[in-house]
Parts: structure tokens; C-alpha cells; sequence
């Protein structure tokens, strides 16, 4: 009998067909042993013994050529999926990454309604990420488990409202301002990552200038404008640095508010947290007769809302295939 249709298979499927025929349940060796009981005593063991070297050899061949064909595969694989970076693209071929694209847009938002754009360093002392923030020495926010520290005390910002903490202190009011940019706590889940970006924003004028109301408009108006017919609802709740404090909802938009299993069968979506500035925020940076209000939301949520990402880890692994389908 001749092994070489084993040699020959040109792919793993067709070794498949030529194992199946040699060595299946019906294959012809499988049906030689069979035959064996046809045979005198004498010339059983002859033909067995050659009938199992046979199986040796078919079985070690395969194995061999599984392997070759296996390594070319993969081979062909990375062949072709190479890209060759210091070639000239006049069409790129990347996409905006969607976080990018989130943030584009609600920075564009805020900048045409005459909101200045402020940046701080990523790197924080604890005056400007808490204290002036009326986030004492003893606050859980400060807690280890949040915080990246240095040994010199120094921390990563765990959000951008020390920016606010620094415009105010280097500004005049009245103050109209966002901060967009990166801050870091320790967290890995499926909607957390060790750095993220938020928006920060803040008003400051006159005593009596700013309210609530001012406040729930432009969020409102904010709102309707990311994520279209949406219904808004301020919910009560506590920051350090706001007083009254609110968190915001928008009716989930995957189901409409009728209740699913994003939104937790609520009918409502967080988004972002607000509030009227704490006079102790306005005491650390020397403010007098002022009033304020001040809003702080997660890029990441809106974008994975935006594009239906659940895994919000896939977004910092650089797969310039997941990329592409946000073209
Ligand atoms: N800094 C808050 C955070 O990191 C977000 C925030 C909430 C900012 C309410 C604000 C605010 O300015 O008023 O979670």
C-alpha cells in the first residue's frame, strides 16, 4: 500500500479526508485487520505485524504532515497580516479611536458655547486633588485602594477637578471652563481601566449670577446633544466639592426607559455628576462673593454607551482591526 496521498495533501482538511481513508472505521487499513481472521495462523502473524507497522508509519507521517502544514498556515497568517509602517499611505487607514472621537465631541460642545479649555499636570499633590477639593485627610477617596501614590506623597490626579482648583487660583472670576485629559485610579474590569479621561467643568460669577437652574439647562441642552431624544433627571446625591449635589440620568437608550438589561431594568443610564460649589472649594482658592456651579463625567461611559462597547478594555489594546470598524 502506498502512503503518499499523506504526502501529497496540500492542506489540513485534505490530510483529514486521507486519514479518514487509511485509518477510519471503514478506512483500508482498518479493514485489512478485519481480514485478518480470514487467514491461516501462520500468515495472520506475518500480516498483522506488517499491517501494524503499516499504522505506524501512516500515523507517524500524518502527525508530521499536520505539523508542516500547520506552520505554514500560520506563516501565511502573519504573511498577511503584516503592515509594513514606513510605507507611504496617501488614504490612512486608521480610524479616530472612538474615545478620542467622544471627547472631540463633547469638548466641541462646550467650546461653542464660549467654555475656555484649562489643563493641569497628571501628576497631583494632595492640596490641589482633595484638600482644596473639601475632601479631608480622613476621606475613603483617598483610600490606597483608589489612589496611585509616590513615595514623596505625590499622587496620579484621580479626576480633573484639580483643574478647577488651579484656573481659579491663577484667574479672576467670572470663570467659564472645561478640563478634558486623562486621570488614573486602581481599577481593571470590564468598564474600568487604570487611566481614563474626563470632562470637568465649572462656572464662577457674581454671588447670584449662577444657579441650579443655569446648571440643569446647559446639562439638558448637553445631553440631548450627545445622545439625542433622551429624557434627563437630576437625582440627589453627594460630592465634596458641590453643594446641593446631583447625579444625572438619561433614560437608557437601548430600551427606551422601558427597563433592560443595560441600564439594570431602571430605565435610566448615570452619566455624570454635578453640583452647586462648595463654599469651603471657594475659601481654598480665595474666592469671596461668588457663586458657582461645577459638572464632572467619564469620556469612557460615553463612549462605550455611544458605541456599544462592553468591554472597555479592548479600547487600549491597539487592534488596529477592532479600530477599524469605527471608520
Ligand atoms: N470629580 C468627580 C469624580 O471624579 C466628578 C464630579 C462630580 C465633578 C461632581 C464635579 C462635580 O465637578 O460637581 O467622580
Amino acid at each position: 500500500m502506498d502512503l503518499s496521498d499523506i504526502k501529497n495533501a496540500l492542506s489540513l482538511e485534505e490530510l483529514e479526508t486521507v486519514r479518514v481513508k487509511l485509518l477510519g472505521k471503514k478506512g483500508i487499513i482498518s479493514q485489512k485487520f478485519k481480514e485478518l481472521k480470514n487467514l491461516s495462523e501462520e500468515e495472520r502473524k506475518k500480516v498483522a505485524k506488517e499491517l501494524n507497522e503499516l499504522k505506524e508509519k501512516a500515523l507517524e507521517l500524518i502527525a508530521q504532515k499536520r505539523k508542516e502544514l500547520e506552520e505554514k498556515l500560520l506563516e501565511e497568517k502573519l504573511k498577511s497580516e503584516r503592515i509594513d509602517v514606513t510605507l507611504f499611505n496617501p488614504k490612512p487607514t486608521g480610524a479616530i479611536h472612538p474615545i478620542t472621537d467622544t471627547m472631540n465631541k463633547i469638548v466641541d460642545f462646550f467650546t461653542k458655547l464660549n467654555f475656555s479649555v484649562e489643563t493641569g499636570p497628571l501628576v497631583e499633590d494632595d492640596f490641589h486633588n482633595f484638600e482644596a477639593l473639601n475632601l479631608p485627610k480622613y476621606h475613603p477617596a483617598r483610600d490606597m485602594q483608589d489612589t496611585f501614590y509616590f513615595k514623596d506623597g505625590s499622587l496620579l490626579r484621580t479626576h480633573t477637578s484639580p483643574v478647577q482648583i488651579r484656573t481659579m487660583m491663577k484667574q479672576k472670576p467670572p470663570i467659564r471652563m472645561i478640563s478634558p485629559g486623562a486621570v488614573f485610579r486602581r481599577d481593571y474590569d470590564l468598564t474600568h481601566t487604570p487611566m481614563f479621561h474626563q470632562v470637568e467643568g465649572l462656572v464662577v460669577d457674581e454671588k447670584g449670577k449662577v444657579s441650579f437652574a443655569n446648571l440643569k439647562f446647559i446639562l439638558e441642552t448637553f445631553l440631548i446633544h450627545m445622545f439625542g431624544d433622551v429624557k434627563v433627571r437630576f437625582r440627589p446625591s453627594f460630592f465634596p466639592f458641590t453643594e446641593p449635589s446631583a447625579e444625572v440620568d438619561i433614560s437608557c437608550i437601548f430600551c427606551n426607559g422601558v427597563g433592560c438589561r443595560v441600564c439594570s431594568h431602571t430605565g435610566w443610564l448615570e452619566v455624570l455628576g454635578c453640583g452647586v460649589v462648595d463654599p469651603n472649594v471657594f475659601k481654598a482658592v480665595g474666592y469671596e462673593n461668588v457663586s458657582g456651579y461645577a459638572f464632572g463625567l467619564g469620556v469612557e461611559r460615553f463612549a462605550m454607551l455611544l458605541n456599544k462597547i462592553n468591554d472597555l478594555r479592548s479600547m487600549y489594546e491597539g487592534d488596529i482591526r477592532l479600530m477599524e470598524q469605527f471608520k
